[in-house]
């Protein structure tokens, strides 16, 4: 058994972060009455920005039950849902519009992360989106210090894994997805800057 999820509890008791403007771009993208479900929300920041834009029917999604004690205690109105995303996503196949996944689908292995895009597959409607951001292999500054690397671009240390993207992997792992967006991106929301790919991919 790990403790993946209380490794979580302890970074979001002690950290805060904000919203850096990210998904502004796709707001056009999404219809009012869109099923939008946000993994690994953590604070729920994309889900409160979608909240604010008049977006109603939205599940904010984390394993972290002091993340979503945050979120519950500060966004009353916002959904919310304790899943672990490497167990399978519990929503009917095609039922959902939209879903996000912000600097939270990097935390698995190869075969891990290759079950849960199936499950966002699965669960997304025909032409429904993924709208996500991953850790860029070029991302070097973020790789934890004395890590051992498991696998291709797959660190541990100790607490958790830490999977870095180069686009090969991108395209291999998304082969099903139309890509609408795909691009590397500098991202200035933590201390050191942060090389990631951002992409929004069409079922
Ligand atoms: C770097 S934080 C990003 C949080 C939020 N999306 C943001 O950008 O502010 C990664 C999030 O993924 C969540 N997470 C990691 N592994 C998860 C899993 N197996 N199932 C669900 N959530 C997970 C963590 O609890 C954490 O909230």
């Amino acid at each position: 058994m790990n403790n993946f999820d209380k490794y979580w509890d302890n970074i979001h008791l002690k950290y805060n972060s904000t919203y850096d403007g990210w998904l502004n771009k796709y707001i056009n993208l999404i219809n009012k009455n869109d099923v939008i479900i946000e993994l690994g929300c953590g604070r729920a920041y994309c889900s409160n920005y979608l909240l604010k834009n008049n977006f109603k029917n939205i599940t904010a999604c984390d394993f972290s039950s002091k993340a979503l004690d945050i979120v519950n205690k500060e966004n009353p109105n916002l959904e919310t849902m304790m899943l672990d995303m490497s167990l399978g996503l519990p929503f009917k196949d095609s039922s959902t519009n939209i879903i996000i996944a912000d600097l939270c689908l990097h935390y698995f292995d190869y075969v891990t992360t290759n079950y849960i895009i199936d499950e966002i597959y699965r669960v997304l409607k025909p032409n429904g989106y993924l709208i996500a951001r991953v850790n860029s292999a070029n991302d070097k500054l973020h790789i934890p210090i004395g890590a051992k690397e498991l696998e291709k671009n797959l660190f541990y240390d100790g607490q958790i894994y830490k999977k870095f993207f180069d686009k090969t992997d991108l395209n291999t792992l998304f082969k099903k997805f139309k890509i609408c967006y795909m691009q590397e991106e500098n991202m200035s929301r933590y201390e050191k800057t942060k090389i990631l790919w951002e992409f929004c991919l069409r079922k």
